[in-house]
This record gives structure tokens, C-alpha cells and sequence, in this order.
């Protein structure tokens, strides 16, 4: 049993802001994924989680207590660091080992432990060499199995796959997925890639410049991002965002018009996703030359211009035409979404 409350929790060094009144309660054996582009502040709320940062203000509780003032060992927290941090001296085994050790578990059941960890994140094979005698993600996998060697309450992984491959990512993204699952431990995991977080998390958190932008499901953030920062982090493209003006109902822009909107009247920013919208023989609410064509494999890709912006359709795999050739693009009304002109924020639901 888990739970963390993160009650208001701030970190500044002097004037720089590192996180902003983060305040969150996470559910036991929940994983929980933080999302942000660097800078925002995801690594600092993992140190204060861990203990390796005190907390400027606010509380940070464990089950009910109150652990602002614990020394990291006292947290019952394993932490995998951006970088991996592994013992250079000592081998494979050693390094898994090594928390049992600082923690004074019983010597006789060290054996049996590493091995287990090593199994289950397939390093039997290497527990003799040294990290340096190993690939980028055996490294990773040898600091996954020093974080559950120790079977903690808590696990902080950040940013576990950054160093490796595009095809190692996957596999290891979904080993991890399983090992939590298999673990049944609290898991907050960070990372700045939308895919990971989606795939991994129960709940996402979207940060920016310290500050949380958005809590909630992968499919709530995709669906109903909260604004316009969040729109255009979530989802590949990211939403198209298009300034205009509102008038009845209507939402009007160069060479855009669409009817039908539930909004006030003025200037709002529209957004929606290239997979909301196709293209159209004719009389569609976008009507502008081709921007750009892109084959995707299993779609093509039609981006225009509107004013400064570029808006992207997925069209069928078949769809075929030229640069500068005018296309006509159906946007989907209900799967449009209004922001603040100004603020970004979200209008309506
Ligand atoms: N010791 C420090 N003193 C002053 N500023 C710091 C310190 N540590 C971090 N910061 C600043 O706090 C902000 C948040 O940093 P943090 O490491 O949490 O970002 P991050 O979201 O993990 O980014 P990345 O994705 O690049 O790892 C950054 O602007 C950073 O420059
Ligand atoms: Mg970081």
C-alpha cells in the first residue's frame, strides 16, 4: 500500500522556479505519468518524492505521513535516474545487489533476490561484466533491476529509456509496463516523449514551466486538453490550433469557415486533429492550396496554410495530388475544440 499526497509543493532556488504549488494526490499501485518538455520541472518532483530535494514549501506524504523530513533511505522509494548511474567498479550482479546491502537486508537472501530481479529483466547473462562492457540498455535494464531488487513501495523512474534505441524503447516500454503491473507498486514515471505517457500511464500529468497544466487519463488529455499548451504536446501531428474570429456560432479564418459551433462570439483559437478531419471533392470548411504531401504508409498527410499556420489532414493512403494544387478539407464540427484567444484556455467542457 502506497499512497502519495503531494500538498502544494514548490521548489525555487533564489528567483528560478523549478516547480509551482504541485498538488496531487496518487491513488496506491497507480502509475502515474509526468509529461512536459525539459525544463518543466518533472525531474525536481521526482527529487523531492525521493528526497534528494527538500521541498521549498508544502507537504509531501507516504501513506498518511508526512516525509519532508525523512533522509531518502527512510522513504521506502526506488528511483531510476536519467542516467543510470550504475556502480562503474563492480559488475552486473554486484550493482543489483548493492541496495540490499546499504539497507542491511539479510545476507541470505541477497542471492536469491538479485537473481530474481536479473531474471526478470533478462540479465542472467551478464551478471559478471562490468557496465562498461555493456550496451546502453543493458545498462538500463541492470538500474531497472536495482530498483526492484529492493521491492519498495514506491517506484521513480526518470526518463528509463531515454538513452536507448527506437526499437529497444518499445520492448522495454512494454517490460516495464508489465514489471509494474507484476509489482504491484506506486509508479511515477517521467518522460517528454506524449507516446510513452499515453501508453504507460492510468493517469498523465502535463507540466510547463513548473507548472501542471492538465491531470488526467491518456484518453481525457487527448480528448479534452485543458488548452492550447496541451493540445500541442499531446498527439502526433500535434492538434492543428487556428486563430479566428467567432461570430453566431460561426468560426471564421482565411480560407475557413465553419458552421454549427457551440461558443461565444470574438476571438478564439479553433483545434482539431488531423485524423478529425478528411479531404473533400468540394464545399468543405477549408479550402486552400497544398501546402505539403507526406506518404505515411497507412495515410497521407495533407498540410495548407492558415494565416502563419500549418494544418495537417490525414487523408486516405491512396490520396494523391500536387504542392500548390487546391484541396477542399471537412472538418469535423463536433470534433472541434475553442481555446481563449488570449489565456488558451479551454471553452466549454
Ligand atoms: N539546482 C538548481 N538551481 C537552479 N535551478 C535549477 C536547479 N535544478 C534545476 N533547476 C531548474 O529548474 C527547472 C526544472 O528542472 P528539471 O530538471 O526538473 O526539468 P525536467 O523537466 O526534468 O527537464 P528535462 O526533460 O530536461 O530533464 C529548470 O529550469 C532547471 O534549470
Ligand atoms: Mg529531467
Amino acid at each position: 500500500m502506497a499512497e502519495i499526497q503531494l500538498r502544494n509543493i514548490k521548489k525555487r532556488w533564489g528567483h528560478v522556479v523549478g516547480v509551482d504549488n504541485f498538488d496531487l494526490t496518487i491513488a496506491d499501485k497507480e502509475f502515474l505519468v509526468l509529461l512536459g518538455p525539459s525544463g518543466c520541472g518533472k525531474t525536481t518532483t521526482m527529487r523531492m518524492i525521493a528526497g534528494l530535494e527538500d521541498a521549498t514549501d508544502g507537504d509531501i506524504l507516504i501513506d498518511g505521513v508526512r516525509v519532508n523530513d525523512l533522509e531518502p533511505k527512510d522513504r521506502d522509494v526506488a528511483m531510476v535516474f536519467q542516467s543510470y548511474a550504475l556502480y562503474p567498479n563492480m559488475n552486473v550482479y554486484e550493482n543489483i545487489r548493492f541496495p540490499l546491502k546499504v539497507r542491511g537486508v539479510d545476507t541470505a537472501l541477497h542471492d536469491e533476490r538479485v537473481m530474481q530481479a536479473a531474471e526478470r529483466v533478462e540479465l542472467t547473462d551478464f551478471l559478471d561484466r562490468k557496465p562498461a562492457a555493456l550496451s546502453g540498455g543493458q545498462r538500463q535494464r541492470v538500474a531497472l533491476a536495482r530498483a526492484i531488487v529492493r521491492k519498495p513501495k514506491v517506484f521513480l523512474m526518470d526518463e528509463p529509456l531515454s538513452n536507448l534505441d527506437a526499437k529497444l524503447r518499445v520492448s522495454t516500454r512494454a517490460q516495464i509496463k508489465n514489471l509494474s503491473h507484476d509489482l504491484a507498486a506506486t509508479t511515477i514515471y517521467v518522460t517528454h516523449d506524449q507516446i510513452e505517457a499515453m501508453t504507460l500511464a492510468d493517469r498523465v500529468v502535463v507540466m510547463k514551466k513548473g507548472v501542471v497544466q492538465q491531470v488526467g487519463s491518456p484518453t481525457e488529455i487527448y480528448d479534452t486538453p485543458a488548452n492550447t499548451f496541451v493540445a500541442s504536446f499531446i498527439g502526433n501531428p500535434a492538434m492543428n490550433l487556428v486563430d479566428g474570429e467567432m461570430t453566431g456560432g460561426t468560426f471564421r479564418a482565411p480560407n475557413v469557415e465553419i458552421a454549427g459551433l457551440a461558443g461565444p462570439d470574438g476571438r478564439v483559437t479553433l483545434g482539431f486533429r488531423a485524423e478529425d478531419a478528411s479531404v473533400a471533392n468540394a464545399g468543405g470548411e477549408i479550402n486552400a492550396p497544398i501546402y505539403t504531401l507526406e506518404l505515411l504508409g497507412d495515410a497521407t498527410m495533407v498540410s495548407v496554410r492558415i494565416g502563419g499556420q500549418l494544418v495537417a489532414v490525414k487523408a486516405d493512403k491512396t490520396f494523391r495530388s500536387e504542392i500548390g494544387d487546391p484541396v477542399s478539407i471537412h472538418v469535423h464540427k463536433d470534433h472541434c475544440h475553442l481555446f481563449h484567444a488570449e489565456t488558451g484556455a479551454r471553452i466549454g467542457e
